[in-house]
């Protein structure tokens, strides 16, 4: 499998895409409220909690966190995630979100200094993610909150993303994550370390509505990480089968069809002094 930069220990930015991530990343807004409604239950529902949100992206929970109340240190090694950020916020809340551009792998935190961390959809583009959780829990308060969760396309969206994949590993760019393959492997490994975590996470989905074109359109423009390594002239022939695969398989490219989604959400606890090791 091609993966040059699992090979290079790096991390994946998601630079490229910050004017179109938040267009291309739809979430509903209800599975965002209800998100970080229940990350703040979790932590106590105490004023003034102090979260970092890693990976934070273009603040789409460090956002509604900063309005419940929370204070946000969103963290991103992309500037371009973190202008956007930016530009999002309003004065009503904003002495309580500090964006800052940093890298997960070396966190910029005291030790016991936070109350709750986020890591959402970033241990798959980290090859040393295993060190960026011993670095959050040196950074967590005892007894602190580490939230992790990832987004996963259901229906026909996985279905042309599969079909992709397939033409593209069929073609020999196979693409490995650089990180964990998925939050199921990052759960079984916090617990392997004596965390609490949970066999499951809670998931909470979502439908939204594409037209089979503009699903494959998002992969033409290379908007999603596992086009990246794909050449540019690779990438142009395996969009061309694709489009022969989807012209065969459906009626109608242009129809808006309905699209789901949803959000997978655990919360976990590392063992307190005494209970570890
Ligand atoms: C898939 S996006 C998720 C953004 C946000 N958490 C969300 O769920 O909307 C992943 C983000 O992680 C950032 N990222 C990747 N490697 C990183 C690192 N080593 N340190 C900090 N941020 C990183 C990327 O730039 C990108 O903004």
């Amino acid at each position: 499998m091609v993966n040059p930069e699992a090979e290079r220990g790096e991390t994946i930015t998601f630079e490229r895409v910050a004017p179109v991530y938040d267009s291309t990343r739809r979430m509903s807004d209800e599975v965002c409220i209800e998100i970080t409604r229940e990350i703040v239950v979790e932590a106590g529902n105490k004023a003034g909690t102090l979260i970092a949100d890693v990976g934070a992206g273009t603040g789409r929970f460090s956002i509604p966190l900063a309005m419940r109340g929370c204070r946000i240190i969103g963290v991103d090694v992309s500037i371009g995630m973190i202008r956007v950020m930016l530009s999002k916020i309003r004065k009503d809340w904003r002495s309580r979100l500090q964006p800052m551009v940093a890298d997960a792998r070396s966190l910029p935190f005291r030790p016991n200094s936070l109350d709750v961390v986020l890591c959402f959809q970033i241990f798959h583009l980290i090859h040393e993610w295993h060190s960026v959780i011993a670095d959050v829990q040196r950074t967590l308060v005892e007894g602190g909150l580490l939230a992790v969760g990832e987004s996963i396309r259901k229906g026909i969206s996985a279905e042309v993303n599969s079909q992709y994949k397939e033409i593209r590993d069929k073609r020999g760019y196979g693409y490995r994550r650089v990180g964990a393959q998925d939050i199921d492997e990052v759960l079984s490994y916090l617990r392997s370390i004596r965390c609490s975590a949970p066999q499951q996470p809670e998931k909470q989905g979502w439908v939204g509505h594409m037209s089979i074109n503009s699903i494959i359109q998002g992969l033409a423009d290379k908007i999603y990480s596992g086009t990246w390594n794909v050449p540019d002239e690779a990438h142009l022939g395996i969009i061309q089968e694709l489009r022969e695969w989807a012209n065969e398989r459906y009626n109608n490219l242009e129809v808006s069809r309905e699209v789901s989604a949803e959000f997978k959400l655990a919360f976990v606890r590392f063992p307190t002094t005494g209970e570890h090791r």
